[in-house]
């Protein structure tokens, strides 16, 4: 004989059967309470025998509705259960991952990025490399699953957690005549030239920060939008630049750029990364900003 009930039969009736009542079912469920009893007539007769009966004003379950009871019990469980396993594997294995970051954290975050979709091959990834002022609009639209850059931003309600130092360094090409020379004043730079980043740079606000905090002047050169150009203008002779370390790995291995030996620095600054607050991250999110609190520092190779 085959059972032909529906898993909807079976929740109704667990629910009446636990309750004692199709009034009470039916509110837990929103249903109509006519809704409730014909979903259980319709349960008596798949299984040909009463459910419930009636004795005064208290309903009771048959024998035969406490077995039915006992077995929508557990498969309620079950689904519930398979529910939660489908769901995890679905978030973990095939997800979605939206990141975005500064332009300066791009030099890393490739790597990153790459390392994470070895070990989650089906995760879909999609990374934006952008300025601070736009990381700041897509984080008040909540946009990006996740965030990294070098401050929180202002004026935005968000979560942030620091997971590294950013110490930013002063560079100039080694034929420079201050290339070589130790603990070098700050003083000393008040009438050099620098190519700088753009403003709304995360690392251009820093430098003008700390400057300004230790009284020293400092005069901008040419203004840039990529540090690989700032770079590049700098090995030229077009003037000195400060940038984080974490861009100048190839350039100092190959001795294309010098870092000065200057006092007070480097600039300590940290990544940050960050989220929208009462944002509900996915698996994929959770388990990929889990990677970059722990794992993060082993994808950054600092000459
Ligand atoms: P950037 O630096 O904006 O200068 O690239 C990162 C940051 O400070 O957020």
């Amino acid at each position: 004989m085959a059972l032909n009930m529906t898993f909807r039969q079976l929740k109704v009736f667990e629910s009446a059967a636990r309750n004692l009542s199709y009034t009470r079912a039916a509110e837990e469920l929103h249903l109509s309470q006519p809704g409730v009893s014909m979903q259980i007539k319709q349960l008596e007769e798949v299984v040909g025998l009463p459910l419930f009966e009636q004795i005064g004003k208290k309903m009771h379950l048959t024998v035969a509705g406490r077995e039915v009871y006992a077995y929508s019990k557990s498969i309620g469980h079950l689904l519930d259960e398979a529910e939660v396993v489908l769901n995890e594997l679905k978030g973990l294995q095939t997800g979605r991952l939206s990141i975005s970051v500064a332009t300066t954290a791009g030099h890393f975050a490739t790597r990153l990025l790459a390392a994470f979709s070895q070990k989650y091959e089906d995760v879909t990834i999609s990374l934006d490399i952008t300025n601070r002022a736009s990381l700041r609009e897509q984080l008040e639209a909540n946009r990006p699953d996740l965030v990294i850059m070098g401050q929180p931003p202002e004026g935005v309600e968000v979560e942030s957690e620091a997971f590294m130092e950013n110490p930013l360094v002063m560079i100039a090409s080694p034929n420079h005549p201050l290339a070589f020379e130790r603990e070098l004043k700050l003083e000393r730079f008040e009438r050099e030239q620098f190519v700088v980043r753009e403003k709304g740079s995360g690392t251009r606000g820093a430098i003008e920060r700390f400057f300004k905090e230790q009284q020293v002047k400092f005069q901008t050169g040419i203004e840039m939008t990529s540090n690989e150009a700032i770079k590049q203008a700098v090995e030229a002779g077009l003037g000195l630049g400060i940038v984080s370390i974490h861009t100048l790995e190839l350039e100092l291995e190959t001795k294309r750029l010098q870092v000065l030996d200057v006092n007070d620095f480097p600039i300590q600054r940290y990544w940050y990364v960050i989220q929208r607050k009462g944002k509900r991250l996915s698996p994929v999110a959770q388990t990929f900003k889990t990677f970059v609190l722990e794992q993060a520092r082993e994808f950054i190779r600092v000459p």
